[in-house]
C-alpha cells in the first residue's frame, strides 16, 4: 500500500516556516494579551499574580514569565465546574471535561473563536501527518466528554477531509467500516490500535491489506517500539499527536511526516516551559523536566504557566522553525519507584515489545512483599509464534540489564489481558490501593 507524502511549504500556514524572530515577536505580543486577560478576568490568576507582586504591566517579554506562578490540576478542581472561565457562561459555545479517575473531574470551555483555533490546529497536525482534504479519517478517539473524538472530527473536517465519526468501541464493526469505506488515514489510541491488529486477524484479514496509509497517535505515552510494531502490522507511518484538555485537547503538538523525529509544538498559540519538577526552575532546551504551557490565544479557559506532569524536553525545529518536543516519557506521576529505581512503564513497553515472541498487551504490577516491592510484568504471547519461557527469560534479563530492576514476567494467553477502547491503563500499583 502507498504511503502519504509530506506537504508542500506552499500548502503549511506561513508561521509554521517563520523566522525565529516572527514567531518570538507573535508569542510576545499575544502573551501580553493573554496574561492580562487572565488577570482580568479569572480570580485565581489575578489573587496570585497580586500575591506575587506581579502586573500583566512587568510582562514585557517571554523571559518576564518566568516572574508569575504556576498553575495546576488542582486549581481547577478547587474551581468546578466553572471557576476559572475567563468570559461570561453565553460565550462559552462547548464545555469538555476529564474523567476524573483520581478526584474531582475537571472541566474546561471553548468560546466560538477557540473552537476556531482548535480546528485549524488539528487540521495543521493532520496535514503535518501527510493527510489533504482528498484523505478520509477514521476517527476512533472517543467522543463526548474526552477532547479525542470530537478535536480530531472538527480538524479534519477543516481541512476538508471525509470524516469518519467512529468514536471508541465496536472493535469489530471498526474492521469491517475501515474495510468497507477504505479510509486513508486513522486516529485512534496506540493501545486501541493493536486491539484493532487483533481483530483483524481474528477476521482473517491481513492488516497490511487495509486501505490505511497512516496513523495519529496519541492521547497515551507510547514508545518507539511499539511505533515499529504498529507501522510493521499496517504497512503505515505512525505518527504521534499530543494534547492534553486544560491546554486545548488533541494538536497542541504533532509529529512531521519527513522527518518523524519528534512533535512539532504549535508555538503560535502555545508557549512551551520545561522546568525542574522538584524546584519549578526553569530549564534550558534540550534538558529533561516537566512541560509547562501557557495559552496565548485562549478565550474562554486561559491557562499561565500550567504544569502538565508531561515529562519530555524542547528541541530545535527540524521541518518547521517551531520547537519540538521529545516523545512524552511519562507524567511525573506515573514514574514507579522500585527498589529505590525510578521507572517508567513506557521503558518497560519499549522492551515488552522489541522482544520475539511476546505482543504488545502487557500490565504492570507493584506489590510489596513485607518491605521489599515486587514488579511483575504480565504481557500475552504471540499466538502466531511458538512462545515458550526463553521469552520470558529473555524479558527478564533485557529489563534487568536495561533498567535496572529485578522483574518477575509471566507470559498469559491471548485475550487475558484487559483490552482498553481509549487510554490503556498499563500499571496496577497495588502498594496504592
Ligand atoms: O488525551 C487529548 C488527546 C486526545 C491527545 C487524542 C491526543 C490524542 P486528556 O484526556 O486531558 O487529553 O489527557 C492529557 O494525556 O497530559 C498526557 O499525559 C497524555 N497524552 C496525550 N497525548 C499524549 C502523547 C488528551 N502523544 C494527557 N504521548 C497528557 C504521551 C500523551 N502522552
Amino acid at each position: 500500500m502507498s504511503r502519504l507524502t509530506p506537504p508542500r511549504k506552499s500548502d503549511l500556514d506561513p508561521i509554521e516556516i517563520a523566522s525565529r524572530d516572527e514567531i518570538t515577536d507573535l508569542q510576545t505580543t499575544r502573551l501580553k494579551w493573554s496574561v492580562s486577560h487572565a488577570y482580568e478576568n479569572v480570580e485565581l490568576f489575578r489573587k496570585r499574580f497580586d500575591q506575587a507582586g506581579v502586573h500583566p504591566d512587568d510582562i514585557k517579554s517571554l523571559e518576564d514569565l518566568a516572574k508569575l506562578p504556576f498553575c495546576n490540576k488542582q486549581d481547577l478542581r478547587d474551581n468546578y465546574p466553572f471557576g476559572m472561565f475567563a468570559v461570561p457562561r453565553s460565550e462559552v459555545v462547548r464545555l469538555h471535561a476529564s474523567s476524573g479517575t483520581t478526584g474531582r473531574a475537571t472541566v474546561v470551555g471553548y468560546t466560538k473563536n477557540d473552537i476556531d483555533n482548535w480546528a485549524d490546529l488539528v487540521a495543521r497536525s493532520i496535514r503535518a501527518s501527510g493527510g489533504t482534504r482528498d484523505h478520509m479519517v477514521h476517527v476512533t478517539y472517543g467522543y463526548g466528554l474526552f477532547t479525542g473524538g470530537l478535536g480530531a472530527h472538527y480538524g479534519a473536517e477543516r481541512l476538508g477531509c471525509t470524516v469518519v465519526p467512529m468514536s471508541g468501541g465496536q472493535t469489530e464493526r471498526q474492521v469491517q467500516i475501515i474495510q468497507d469505506f477504505q479510509p486513508d488515514i486513522i486516529m485512534v489510541t496506540p493501545s486501541y490500535m493493536m486491539a484493532l491488529a487483533e481483530e483483524f486477524d481474528r477476521q482473517g484479514i491481513d492488516p497490511r491489506s487495509s486501505s490505511l496509509k497512516a496513523g495519529i497517535f496519541g492521547a497515551e505515552p507510547w514508545s518507539e517500539a511499539m511505533r515499529d510494531q504498529i507501522e510493521s502490522r499496517f504497512d503505515i507511518d505512525a505518527l504521534d499527536i499530543y494534547g492534553l484538555s486544560e491546554v486545548m485537547g488533541p494538536g497542541v503538538a504533532n509529529e512531521c511526516l519527513e522527518t518523524k523525529d519528534g512533535l512539532t509544538l504549535w508555538e503560535d498559540h502555545f508557549y512551551p516551559e520545561i522546568i525542574d519538577p522538584e524546584t519549578g526552575v526553569v530549564l534550558p532546551d534540550g534538558e529533561q523536566g516537566e512541560l509547562v504551557f501557557t495559552s496565548l490565544t485562549k478565550e474562554a479557559f486561559p491557562v499561565i504557566r500550567y504544569r502538565t506532569g508531561d515529562l519530555t524536553r524542547l528541541l530545535p525545529g527540524t521541518a518547521r522553525s517551531m520547537r519540538r518536543i521529545e516523545k512524552i516519557t511519562g507524567r511525573a506521576d506515573d514514574m514507579l519507584i522500585i527498589r529505590g529505581v525510578n521507572l517508567f512503564p513506557n521503558h518497560v513497553e519499549d522492551l515488552v515489545v522489541a522482544t520475539d515472541g511476546l505482543t504488545a498487551h502487557y500490565l504492570i504490577e507493584v506489590t510489596r512483599e513485607g518491605i521489599l516491592d515486587e514488579l511483575t510484568v504480565k504481557v500475552e504471547r504471540d499466538p502466531t509464534k511458538n512462545t515458550d519461557e526463553s521469552a520470558a527469560a529473555y524479558l527478564q534479563k533485557r529489563i534487568k540489564g536495561v533498567l535496572g530492576v529485578s522483574t518477575k514476567v509471566v507470559i498469559c494467553e491471548p485475550g487475558e489481558i484487559e483490552r482498553s477502547v481509549g487510554k490503556a491503563k498499563r500499571v496496577i500499583d497495588h502498594r496504592k490501593l
